[in-house]
């Protein structure tokens, strides 16, 4: 599959986050502090909670249920009670597009 149109990058709110599904795909996209662009898998791995419902830190989301935080770089969560991670894509910018494939699951 090739990338898909997830969102403008005008849309994007600093550190607020922004739901959408690519082909199925729920995911969270979040502009960071430092005007990075990511994508993180919508969905909680401790429970079903939307993580576009979180907050965001620096280069983390907190899930709001129960306070896990999941780095946007590689998914991973920083601290319990979650400890699977959270699939991140690869984001690509054309202009004003957020483009993401959402059958690749970045590698970290
Ligand atoms: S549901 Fe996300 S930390 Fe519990």
């Amino acid at each position: 599959m090739t990338a898909l149109r997830a969102c403008g990058v005008s849309e994007l709110e600093l550190d607020t986050p922004l739901r959408v599904e690519l082909d199925g795909v729920a995911m969270a996209i979040v502009k960071d502090a430092a005007g990075d662009i990511h994508a993180i898998g919508d969905r909680c791995t401790h429970g079903d909670i939307s993580l576009a419902e979180g907050f965001v830190e620096g280069d983390t989301l907190e899930c709001w249920a129960h306070g896990s935080r999941f780095s946007l770089l590689s998914g991973k969560p920083l601290n319990l009670p979650a400890y699977e991670p959270v699939p991140v894509y690869v984001v690509e910018i054309d202009g004003d597009d957020v483009l993401i494939d959402p059958t690749v699951i970045k590698e970290v």
